[in-house]
């Protein structure tokens, strides 16, 4: 394998239009900041990269939802999500975000050199353009009828009923799913990057090159890509939000979010190392590795390689360990559902306990298939696992520790056998020394191929040895006997208790802390890092040393937390059922002559006026063809007097009159309510001459 002198680690950009969930957390930044602190122990020169990603359509989208500038809207979620970062403790080396200057002029750069090289294309096409919001429409916000299926909801870019690929040309009846209303063809021009000029290299280095070393899941979906043949992809957008294009005939033009995304990975490590940061993305003896989910690959292992290739001079990701998605309860996660675990929200409720959630994230990793999180099982894995295994055994020793020997390190002795209780305690201890070693090195050998679970899996069996340990040699008994045994025995368990402070780093760091404080650890902690090194246990406590005082690690996540947890849940769905549109049940049945005593006809509003304090009746003057009359209609929140001047209308004309507010209604306008009360008039497809009937 290639040595490298340093590494670059990033984690996907997250969009700043709403706060961190617990998927989020399991997808990318997780596994980023475990492999980033392991990285750290062994003394590696590594840079930690993220940043809020505050560009693209989605967040005009959002900002407009809100009432808010797309400024305000990504200050408000940038500042949240940094923040929910840092008291989650991730150890990025900068968070910065692509709003910044230094961004801007990066992306910009990046435009310019490209297309100075003459690599890009322009062209003009007609794109949907929604008149009402004024805006050429993503592809993801068109719907309309699949052209294969028939469905009636397919996206611009895909009908997710028969799995098409679409573009939106192709949709029947398209619809904007921003005003609900029909799109026009507008001609745009625009910049694309010919990623199809690029597909024999990237066969070459993905395809050939990475079959052994990237993971199943991102080879398929890079395979599967490449064999269905690239296209050249447009990288710009009309939005006035975003990158502007650095040309002189693009006015209201900005790069597309995912062109200028992943240069936020290169203008972040300028703003961390103004003067240092081309080794971390030129020299050649660096690697960069992209944490992402698996909804990020073909951005980060396609496109922004052949970006970085087409740009020239800079390093391209040596692995992309991309995550399966994480489930919650059996379900979805949904932002717009709130069937989520909001990471600002678990710290609120689960203050101090940062390192449950990463323990119970990482042993559920969606490293190779989706994964459920569930309550019951975090209360499980914290109560069965962290606190009866891991925490339970570094106090354990701590406490016999004070109990025998005043909290010092007893004298470690070359344990003559001389009798079977010392021959069996002997046999025990190289027993437990051979196999955590053996731990010791698969989760040094997972950890290294971004197999967290594995690793963490295998950190725990150290502390699963070290209870065996105790348990096998019952220091408790021999300290009837054989005091020197019993020094013996603790000063082996307190070693594995200082390498299990070392070993939790990555996955557990608050525990890592706080065994060193009960160790009182400062003054031999720099001799810890050869465990890292050597790949084995290591024997860094000195003899008489006065250890600190004991303390628990984990305490019982007990059942009411957790049930509290999942009524919010519960709660939240049965909103969601109850907010729900509700088709109306079907009226009982009518016979033919039941319907023919309606006379529907169509009228013309002749007039319309507010009626005085009512806000939701107007008043009409209908022409019915056989009279002009006046008919009071429910409809004032939903039209304006304006609209309904010239309209036609269907009337039931033979309903009997009902004064309202003094006046009396001859008649009843139809109106379509749609599913969110929402009043559309019904009239004639084409223009027809008052009176006509309907039936
Ligand atoms: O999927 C997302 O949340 C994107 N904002 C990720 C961008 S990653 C990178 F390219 F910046
Ligand atoms: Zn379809």
């Amino acid at each position: 394998m290639k040595k490298f002198k340093r590494t670059t680690v990033t984690a996907a950009l997250p969009y700043a239009n709403g706060p961190l969930h617990i998927g989020h957390i399991a997808g990318a930044y997780l596994p980023a900041d475990t492999y980033v602190r392991f990285l750290r122990q062994r003394g590696e020169d590594v840079v930690f990269i993220c940043g809020s990603d505050e560009h693209g359509v989605a967040i005009t989208l959002g900002a407009k939802k809100e009432g808010v500038s797309p400024r305000q809207f990504v200050d408000k979620y940038h500042h949240l999500m940094k923040q929910a970062f840092e008291d989650f403790g991730i150890g990025f080396d900068i968070y910065s975000r692509t709003s910044n200057p230094t961004h801007h002029e990066t992306a910009k750069e990046f435009f310019t050199n490209i297309y100075n090289k003459g690599i890009f294309l322009e062209e003009t096409s007609d794109q949907y353009y929604d008149e009402q919001e004024q805006i050429f429409l993503a592809d993801r916000y068109i719907i309309g009828t699949c052209p294969n299926c028939k469905h009636t909801n397919a996206y611009g870019d895909q009908c997710e009923k028969c799995g098409t690929s679409l573009s939106p040309k192709q949709l029947i009846n398209p619809r904007s799913t921003v005003s609900g209303k029909t799109p026009v063809l507008r001609p745009t021009k625009h910049w694309y990057f010919p990623l199809d000029k690029y597909e024999a290299w990237l066969k070459e280095w993905i395809v050939e090159g990475h079959k052994q070393d990237w993971k199943i899941n991102v080879y398929g979906q890079c395979k599967s890509w490449i064999d269905q043949g690239l296209q050249p992809r447009s990288i710009t957008r009309d939005l006035d939000w975003g990158v502007s294009v650095p040309l002189p005939d693009a006015a209201g033009k900005v790069l597309y979010v995912w062109f200028d995304a992943p240069i936020g990975y290169i203008s972040a490590t300028k703003e961390l190392k103004p003067a240092g940061w081309e080794k971390y993305w030129k020299d050649p003896e660096t690697r960069l590795i992209h944490f992402i989910g698996k909804d990020n690959i073909v951005f980060h292992c396609i496109i922004f390689p052949a970006i970085l290739k087409a740009a020239g001079d800079y390093i391209l990701p040596d692995n992309v360990p991309a995550n399966e998605f994480l489930n919650l309860e059996g379900d979805k996660i949904s932002t717009s559902r709130n069937h989520a675990v909001w990471l600002h929200e678990y710290l609120a409720d689960f203050p101090g306990r940062r390192d449950e959630l990463r323990y119970v994230l990482t042993s559920i990793s969606p490293e190779t298939k989706d994964a459920d999180f569930t309550w019951k099982d975090y209360q499980q894995k914290v109560n069965s696992e962290l606190v009866s295994i891991f925490g339970n055994f570094v106090n354990r020793v701590m406490v016999l520790t004070w109990k025998y020997f005043d909290g010092k390190v007893p004298a470690e002795h070359e344990l003559p056998a001389t009798d079977e209780r010392r021959k069996k305690i002997l046999d025990h201890y190289h027993k437990a020394h051979a196999d955590l070693n053996v731990s010791v090195k698969e989760m040094i050998r997972a950890l290294q191929d971004f197999r967290f679970r594995e690793a963490q899996f295998q950190l725990m069996n150290m502390a699963r040895i070290g209870n065996k340990f105790l348990a096998d040699t019952e220091p408790w008994k021999v300290a009837k006997e054989d005091m020197e045994a019993v020094g013996c025995i603790l000063n082996y368990a307190l070693t594995i208790v200082g390498n299990l402070a070392i070993a939790c780093d990555p996955f557990l760091p608050d525990a890592s802390r706080n065994i060193k404080r009960q160790l009182n650890s400062s003054s031999f902690d720099a001799s810890w890092k050869q465990f890292w090194i050597k790949e084995e246990l290591i024997n860094a406590i000195p003899q008489h040393h006065q250890l600190g005082q004991a303390e628990l690690l984990y305490k019982n996540i007990e059942n009411e937390e957790i049930e509290k947890q999942i009524e919010k849940l519960r709660r939240t769905k049965m909103e969601n059922e109850k907010s729900a549109p509700l088709v109306k049940a079907l009226k009982p049945e009518i016979t033919i002559d039941d319907f023919s005593k309606l006379d529907i006809r169509i009228g013309k509003v002749l007039s319309a006026e507010r009626m005085e304090k009512s806000n939701k009746l107007l008043k009409l003057k209908v022409d019915t063809g056989i009279d002009q009359r006046t008919v009071l209609s429910g409809i004032a929140q939903h039209y304006t007097p304006e609209e309904m001047v010239g309209k036609q209308v269907t009337l039931i004309a033979n309903l009997a009159p009902r004064k309202m507010m003094g006046i009396e209604s001859q008649g009843m306008i139809l109106m379509a309510e749609d599913l969110d009360g929402k009043l559309r008039l019904v009239f004639p497809s084409e223009i027809v001459t008052p009176g006509s009937t309907v039936s």
